[in-house]
């Protein structure tokens, strides 16, 4: 195994968090197995309503990004491949390409038996090809991408290098939409220091990436790409983590039979802190739409 400084995840390695069974993820998450924040509209019930919010964010994206029609597209940190899917059957994409530390989200992809998508166990920063993509996602997964135990220069030049491995795959012009939480700098508590500490934990759902600053991703994305469109979509992230909840709630007990009373309740913490410190304005959850120089 090659071990390369600064990396999240070591090469050829998987990521842990998704030792946790898909089976268990299918109870969380609900069927669309989407694991980042969805476009509720008012009145719309949580849970009733999950699986079409977060497809209406896909279809949002797609749509942000120009990809219907388009030839290839990539979606860096697929998680389950939803994303992948719907490209290439509700929006005529030819071919999607996913990139997942996972290999269990890899098989999970390779079980729709979709032969124009593909899902890759491959972190970021190896991915490379002359094949270059008209668009690319990357969905709630820039969070976890860069480990939170560098210092803020070593964690620029990581930032930098993102943004610079997806812009190397892009066709100038190319889009790339972005949701990714971001972090303020507010005043921090007692309560809130400790829960960002669990965060942290090596045994946390969310364990090994640093949520940015807006400005870190700014920084590093200059020069490289032109900024089309930035949207503070904070609610669309704490609503989904309260949907989560709810439905945990609703089934708890498979949950624990499936997971464990330890590793459910780890969950139901990491979900809690994340809604909360949204919804008081210590997160935000930015859509950033840019476009390959
Ligand atoms: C919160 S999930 C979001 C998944 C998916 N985009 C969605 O919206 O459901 C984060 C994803 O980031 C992926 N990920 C974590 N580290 C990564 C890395 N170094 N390179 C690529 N993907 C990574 C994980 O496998 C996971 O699928």
């Amino acid at each position: 195994m090659t071990t390369v400084p600064g990396r999240s995840v070591p090469k050829g390695d998987t990521i842990r968090h998704h030792e946790v069974s898909d089976a268990f993820y299918r109870l969380l998450l609900g069927p669309t197995m989407v694991c980042s924040g969805g476009y509720w509209e008012d009145g719309e019930g949580l849970t009733e309503t999950l699986d079409e919010a977060q497809e209406r964010k896909l279809d949002r994206f797609v749509e942000l990004a120009g990809a219907a029609g388009t030839r290839r597209v990539l979606d860096v940190g697929c998680g389950w491949g939803t994303m992948l899917n719907r490209l290439t059957v509700v929006h005529g994409v030819e071919q999607a390409v996913g990139l997942t530390p996972s290999r269990t989200q890899e098989q999970f992809i390779t079980g729709f038996g979709n032969p124009r998508i593909s899902a890759r166990v491959e972190s970021w920063e190896d991915h490379t090809t002359q094949d270059l993509y008209d668009a690319a996602f990357c969905i709630n997964a820039l969070e976890q991408v860069v480990p939170s135990v560098l210092a803020p220069r070593e964690r620029a030049e990581r930032y930098r290098a993102f943004f610079s491995t997806v812009g190397a795959v892009l066709k100038p012009g190319a889009r790339f939409v972005l949701h990714t939480m971001t972090a303020e700098t507010l005043p921090v508590n007692g309560r809130l220091l400790e829960d960002l500490r669990f965060l942290r934990r090596a045994d946390s759902p969310f364990h090994a990436g640093h949520i940015p600053h807006l400005h870190e991703l700014a920084q590093a994305a200059d020069g490289l790409f032109d900024v089309i469109e930035i949207v503070n979509e904070r609610e669309s992230f704490a609503v989904a983590c309260r949907a989560w909840l709810h439905r945990l709630a609703q089934c708890r007990d498979v949950a624990v039979v499936l997971a464990g009373e330890e590793v459910v309740a780890r969950f139901e913490r990491c979900l809690g802190i994340f809604a909360y410190t949204l919804e008081d304005k210590f997160f935000n959850n930015f859509r950033v739409t840019i476009a390959r120089r």
